[in-house]
């Protein structure tokens, strides 16, 4: 699949699990916030959204990706940000767990005009984790809810371009052995709990000129590393300039953190951001693993890839 040459690619972290103001700048690639300097504090939760802003040809596209797990954080970090909701040209849902749409129905809510919305046929069955405090959920997307608030649904299964300048790859191939769907995650298909395999997860792609790929994951749910390659094969570009997102890893224990360090390794990414589902212990080796390159991905966290 053609992906269009960007000229820049900014992801800026609206939401996520950790606030650490002390995590260092990489100029002209990683930039934090100066706390002071923000119109209100920026909250950490456990949830995930992003601000990203597409430039080409002297063109501006701006993207939410996720809305966090609840309007309280959404929209708090939203506004020390100095973003308003009707500035968004789209929005993309990673997957359809609530800690990744939380503040969707509220962010609809507070615009005036229709919002394309881009997501996986599989995000609306509902969803549950049994997890070992108990059951959590189920919760469920309701399309109709969406649709009536100005939501214009560009729903797909295959792999689908955001406003022909990013790709989302519709559900992920795997290619690892290693990578294997979280044990306690449920789907409700015609009133019917099943083990999810989380078809509906996918990556956002984006393509920038003499740089390479920056993708974009939500839990990573199918797999960092079956992301990243299902990603390249799609577009036929190997080269990765970032890779941002949560990874899901620690859940899978010490062998799933190894395996997942190696094949990351072998991607060679020029920059990995990561946060969110991660877990400590991941976050801690990658860390070791990639003195160079990884960075921990805070609220207010600025990726700027291009010029
Ligand atoms: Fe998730
Ligand atoms: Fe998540």
């Amino acid at each position: 699949m053609q992906l269009p040459a960007l000229t820049s690619v900014t992801v800026e972290v609206l939401v996520d699990n950790f606030y650490d103001v002390f995590e260092t700048s990489r100029p002209g690639l990683v930039e934090r916030v100066a706390p002071g300097r923000l119109p209100k504090p920026l909250v950490a939760a456990h949830g995930l959204a992003y601000w990203i802003t597409l430039t080409s040809n002297g063109q501006v596209t701006r993207l939410v990706m996720d809305t966090a797990n609840s309007p309280l954080p959404f929209f708090n970090n939203l506004e020390a940000l100095s973003h308003a909701p009707a500035e968004a040209d789209a929005l993309v849902v990673s997957h359809g767990h609530p800690d990744h749409y939380g503040g969707l129905i509220e962010f609809l809510g507070r615009r005036t005009t229709p919002l394309p919305i881009y997501l996986h046929e599989d995000s609306f069955f509902p969803k549950l984790l049994i997890t070992p405090r108990g059951r959590i959920g189920p919760w469920a997307l309701k399309r109709e809810e969406l649709e009536k608030l100005g939501a214009v649904l560009q729903v797909n299964r295959g792999p689908a371009l955001v406003l022909d300048q990013a790709l989302l790859t519709g559900t992920i191939e795997a290619s690892t052995p290693y990578e294997t769907p979280l044990p306690g995650a449920k789907r409700v298909v015609a009133g019917q709990e099943e083990h999810d395999p989380f078809t509906d997860e996918q990556a956002l792609v984006m393509n920038v000129a003499g740089r390479g790929l920056v993708v974009v994951a939500g839990c990573s749910h199918p797999g960092v590393v079956n992301m990243i390659r299902y990603a390249q094969k799609l577009t036929g570009i190997e080269k990765l300039a970032a890779l941002i997102g949560g990874f899901h890893l620690t859940a899978g224990g010490p062998e799933l953190i190894r395996q997942t360090i190696q094949g990351l390794t072998a991607l060679n990414p020029e920059l990995i951001v990561a946060g969110h589902c991660t877990g400590f212990k991941a976050l801690s080796q990658l860390a070791l693993a990639f003195p160079d390159s990884f960075m921990v991905s805070c609220v207010g966290t600025r990726v700027i890839v291009g010029q």
